[in-house]
């Protein structure tokens, strides 16, 4: 058998069998070389809960800048996408947007979501079969999004459009992402409403130019669509493959909020989170140089047995304190109140209510490491389970 770190450089994360089930080579990671160098992607794995959890609240030694190497596709989504600042900027233009995202405000949203939900599973309740990736988990997210943002809803099939194709084999394709970031610059040009009127106000009087406003609202629509959409399409398919843990949540001995919890543990829509080192850092027994990448492995994290029992089981009843699919420290998902809501009110509708389900053909995965998710989950009506 070869060294583990060698092993961990065979590693291929465009590999289809890996993205297909990255758990084993995670649990090879964390056993045998829990922080260790990626040839392919020059960059660091970090791999263990304990370790990645640490990383996420040490922003000063841990940038989200990209330091001294220029990435085409921050070039393209602008200055001002939170999740590429450091503070004290990053802490600037937070405040800007966050009040629409503080859980008050986002439960306001509850009835309109339920109503859109209603409105996109409609079609499958009627036919008795549809894609819940494509009809429902990919257009709500970007519904609520555009809705937050003040852009017109006529909108949501363009944006989805867009969104679901810029994860490609080899990597973010940047002429859909162009096209997105010139949708975010007609929509500050022309809507008076949401959060895009707030960021125009706030560049007006001198908060921020209106390049870094440009960026942070591309952020938002980035940050806050494919990660929902998988979410609801990931958890679609496991409750699918998961009888009896299914049943739990129709006969209510599982809330709905539980639920997500333990979705997004078991199946992180987001994976792999990038960092820069500022300093030399020892962390997990290994020292990592300056100005290095290192890649922060959530979906291995949220697996780590040593800090979830069972951690390959799904158990909806777990109350998975602790997992980090929002991530932590002050890059926290801001959208995380959203993230849940939505996430709730489709589980609620597909799996409660709807009545039972099953897999009518293969499901067709996202075409990445970073963010796990679907883009196709043909289901229809069972008769019974
Ligand atoms: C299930 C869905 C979601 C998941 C799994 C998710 C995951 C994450 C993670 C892991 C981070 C931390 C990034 C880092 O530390 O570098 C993050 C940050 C962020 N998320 Fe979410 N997110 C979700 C939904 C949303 C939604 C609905 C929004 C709404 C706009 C949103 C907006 C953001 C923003 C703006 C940041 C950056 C915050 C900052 O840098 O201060 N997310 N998210």
């Amino acid at each position: 058998m070869s060294d583990p770190i060698s092993q961990a450089s065979a590693l291929d994360f465009a590999d289809a069998g890996f993205r297909a089930d990255p758990y084993p080579v995670y649990r090879h990671l964390r056993d045998a070389a829990p922080v260790t160098y990626h040839e392919p992607s020059d960059a660091w794995l970090v791999a263990r809960h304990e370790d990645v959890h640490r990383t996420l609240r040490d922003e000063r030694r841990f940038s989200n800048g990209s330091g001294s190497r220029a990435d085409p596709v921050v070039a393209v989504v602008g200055a001002g996408d939170l999740l590429n600042l450091d503070p004290p900027r990053h802490d600037v233009l937070r405040r800007i947007v966050r009040a629409p995202f503080a859980p008050p405000a986002v439960a306001e949203l509850e009835r309109a979501l339920r109503a859109q939900v209603e409105r996109l599973v409609a079609p499958l309740a009627d036919a008795g079969a549809g894609d819940l990736a494509a009809d429902v988990a990919w257009p709500l997210p970007v519904w609520t999004m555009l809705r937050l943002l003040g852009a017109p809803e006529a909108d949501v099939p363009r944006v989805t459009a867009l969104v679901r194709a810029l994860d490609q084999p080899g990597g973010v394709a940047l002429d859909e992402l162009r096209r997105l970031r010139r949708y975010v610059e007609e929509t500050m040009e022309t809507t008076d409403e949401g959060l895009v009127a707030d960021v125009v106000a706030a560049s007006a009087a001198g908060e921020l130019t209106r390049e870094e406003g440009a960026g942070l609202v591309m952020g938002l629509l980035l940050a806050g669509t494919a990660t929902v959409a998988c979410l609801i399409a990931n958890g679609a398919l496991v409750l699918l493959r998961h009888p009896r843990q299914r049943q739990r949540l129709r006969d209510g001995s599982v809330t709905p909020a539980m639920t997500v919890e333990e979705l997004l543990r078991f199946e992180s829509p987001v994976q792999v989170l990038p960092r820069r080192t500022t300093v030399p850092v020892t962390l997990g027994g290994s020292t990592i140089p300056a100005d290095a990448t290192v890649l922060l492995l959530l979906g291995s994290a949220n697996r780590d047995e040593r800090r979830f029992v069972h951690a390959d089981a799904l158990d909806l009843g777990r109350r998975a304190r602790g997992a980090v699919a929002l991530g932590g420290g002050i890059h926290f998902c801001l959208g995380a109140a959203l993230a849940r809501l939505e996430g709730r009110v489709a589980f609620e509708r597909i799996f409660r209510d709807l009545g039972p389900l099953e897999l009518a053909g293969e499901p067709e995965r996202l075409p990445s490491a970073d963010v796990r998710g679907l883009l196709r989950l043909p289901v229809r009506k069972a008769r019974s389970g």
